[in-house]
């Protein structure tokens, strides 16, 4: 198994468009736009920026040329008597510099921080479009990858962002800056530094493909560590009874040796590329000195303009060690945004219309096409207000027409079929394993869009319905009911953000949570990720209920959340169904048939196909599956 998942990954990774090994070939280009876009509202501050960098670069480069005027023609006239001819340059000198520190000091902090306000765009726009990816680019994308994207990847972007990018703003400023001077002042002089600079450059590049070579290798060995420890945290209760504790540790010993040998390659050429240039760096240097003095005792050059040149030296190549690191920064900054934008560009294949149909007004009781809301007085629960008027007006109408559905570019699960449940409903659907039960019902949400045919809820099509509009009148409950970390008060509001404390305490009440709470160490305001807040599975299958019931949707679907309903008796977990569900169309997967019994209809599926439909009783009566299947569940239960 261990050493299999690389291999699919692999394999994946080739096949489906979402992975990182298969970009499309336009992908700079549209990372390049993406970075524009994030950077438009903070356009200002960036011109700011570069103006700062200029006059940093320009600083830096002017320096030296006051040190060689005040010695070539401040100390001779001062010798005169002309002490203003030294003091000047020496002057105007000092001011350079302090300017030249002011703009560095305030350009470091404007990239700092216009480097945040990026990230933040970034991220937040990034961890948004993962939310909102169909269900179905999840299930063919490892958690581990995408979280390698939102970790791995943002950290390469931001240490470029916020370190080399400034450095190479700057270095090229001031390399472009003292290359003008040099030539100005002294034209041999400056050819000799410029020669310098070609075997330089041949070591730059000879190390910079080493070093992308080395960075891919780093990158694809940290995502894989990453994958794997998001995977193995995923799953521990398997790894745990399956006894994959050692395996996994070898697995990740091995990823892990992978990514510290590419480091160690990666830090040998570093050391390598420091040590050759300052050695040619140096050596440039004794070129200056070499030819300078030589053209200084040859009287065509001032000694003050070749101290100016070894200054400049120094300044000229200082930068270059920064570039070519900051130049790797920037190859793994932008194959890192490469991928992000790849995620960015992968389209939700659930797509929001851009001008929804509003589902109709709803009669009754409740507000005027506001679920889950009483026109006036009341809690926002009819059971704790409204008493026997349950069926008032409840629900909505759900139409299957001619739907036919297939995961991806497989073969149909639901072969074509049409289904109408009236408005307020009650639909238990059984059949064997893999029968197509759960997929029937992430047509009836929109998780995912049928192949043919559609989905219609009180007549509009699901896929004009607004992502808000849909989510509340349509609620499915699974059997993993999810806590996400904070108290359980929190995670019954999940259900409606705006419910009060008496709202949530009256939802939890329905559903036969009271008692388990009042045991729990902070009631409802326990933790449930902390000390003592631990749920049983039926606990927080019953806190799923209570948020389920708090969104109060019209139409509620249940897939195998009554499984781990163990805990109080049948009847109880009917009665807090039948609370759950009176007033709503509802659709029921269950196997436990005492569920079914309060069901208005059933329908028994068949590798797709819906065999058998109609009230308990006449199914029962019929003896057909159903029949066999009750008849089988009493016998086991006397
Ligand atoms: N995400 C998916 N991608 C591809 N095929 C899938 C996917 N989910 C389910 N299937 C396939 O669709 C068929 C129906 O699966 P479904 O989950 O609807 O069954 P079910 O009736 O809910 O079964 P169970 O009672 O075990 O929950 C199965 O053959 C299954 O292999
Ligand atoms: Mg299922």
């Amino acid at each position: 198994m261990t050493d299999t998942t690389s291999t699919t990954d692999s394999r994946t990774a080739r096949r489906s468009p979402h992975e990182t090994d298969t970009l499309p070939p336009d992908i700079a280009q549209r990372a390049r736009r993406l970075l524009v876009d994030l950077a438009r509202p903070e356009r200002k501050g960036y011109i700011a920026l570069a103006f700062l960098l200029l006059a940093f670069g320009i600083g830096n480069a002017i320096g030296p040329a006051f040190i060689a005027q005040a010695m070539d023609q401040g100390i001779p006239a001062a010798i005169d008597g002309d002490t203003a001819a030294l003091a000047v340059p020496l002057i105007v000198f000092l001011l350079v510099t302090i300017l030249t520190g002011v703009a560095d000091f305030f350009g470091t902090r404007m990239t700092g921080t216009l480097a945040q306000r990026l990230m933040v765009a970034l991220r937040k726009r990034l961890f948004g479009h993962v939310q909102k990816l169909g269900i179905s680019y999840h299930e063919r994308s490892t958690s581990g990858r995408l979280v390698a994207r939102q970790t791995s990847d943002m950290e390469n972007i931001q240490v470029f962002l916020t370190g080399s990018l400034q450095e190479m703003a700057i270095g090229l400023t001031a390399m472009g800056a003292i290359a003008v001077t040099l030539i100005v002042m002294d034209v041999r002089l400056a050819i000799v530094v410029f020669l310098g600079f070609i075997p330089l450059l041949a070591v730059s590049i000879a190390s910079n493909r080493a070093q992308r070579r080395n960075q891919r290798r780093t990158r694809t060995a940290i995502a894989k560590v990453i994958v794997h420890i998001v995977e193995t945290l995923g799953g521990i209760r398997a790894v745990q009874s399956f006894r994959r504790e050692d395996a996994n540790i070898r697995h990740i010993v091995h990823e892990d040796s992978e990514y510290r040998n590419a480091t160690a390659a990666s830090l040998r050429n570093v050391a390598w590329f420091a040590a050759s240039t300052r050695l040619i760096g140096n050596l440039s240097m004794a070129a200056v000195l070499l030819v300078g003095g030589w053209l200084v005792i040859g009287d065509t050059l001032q000694i003050g303009m070749l101290t100016a040149f070894l200054l400049y030296v120094r300044r000229f190549y200082g930068p270059l060690d920064e570039l070519v690191q900051a130049v790797t920064m920037y190859q793994s900054a932008s194959a890192a945004l490469e991928k992000i934008t790849a995620v960015l560009d992968a389209a939700p294949e659930v797509v929001e219309p851009t001008s929804p149909t509003p589902l109709p007004a709803r009669g009754g009781f409740r507000g005027e096409g506001e679920p889950g809301r009483l026109p006036e007085g009341g809690d926002g629960h009819r059971p704790a207000t409204s008493g026997d008027d349950r069926d008032l007006g409840g629900g909505r109408l759900v139409e299957f027409d001619d739907v036919e559905f297939a995961y991806g570019d497989g073969v149909p699960v639901l072969p074509r079929f049409d289904l109408t449940i009236p408005a307020g409903q009650t639909v238990a659907l059984v059949g064997a394993t893999g029968a197509g039960k759960s997929t029937l019902v992430k047509l009836l949400t929109r998780f995912y869009d049928p192949t043919a045919g559609r989905v219609r809820l009180d007549g509009v099509d699901l896929r004009d319905v607004a992502d808000a509009d849909l989510r509340a009148a349509a609620v499915m409950v699974t059997q993993e009911s999810y806590l996400f970390g904070g108290s359980i008060a929190e995670n019954i509001r999940i259900g409606r953000p705006d419910a009060s404390d008496e709202d949530v305490r009256v939802a939890a009440h329905a559903v036969g949570l009271t008692p388990f709470i009042e045991q729990m160490p902070d009631g409802f305001a326990t933790d449930v990720r902390k000390r003592g807040g631990r749920l049983s599975s039926g606990q927080r299958q019953l806190v799923s209920f209570a948020r389920a019931f708090l969104a109060d949707p019209d139409v509620l679907v249940l897939d195998e959340a009554t499984a781990h309903l163990d805990i109080p008796s049948e009847r109880q977990v009917q009665e807090a169904l039948a609370t759950v569900l009176e007033g709503r169309t509802a659709v029921i997967i269950a196997h436990r048939l005492s569920t079914v019994e309060i069901a208005d209809r059933v329908l028994v599926m068949e590798a797709g196909r819906i065999i058998e439909d109609g009230a308990p009783g006449v199914l029962i009566d019929s003896g057909g599956r159903f029949a066999r299947l009750h008849s089988a569940w009493e016998d086991s239960r006397a």
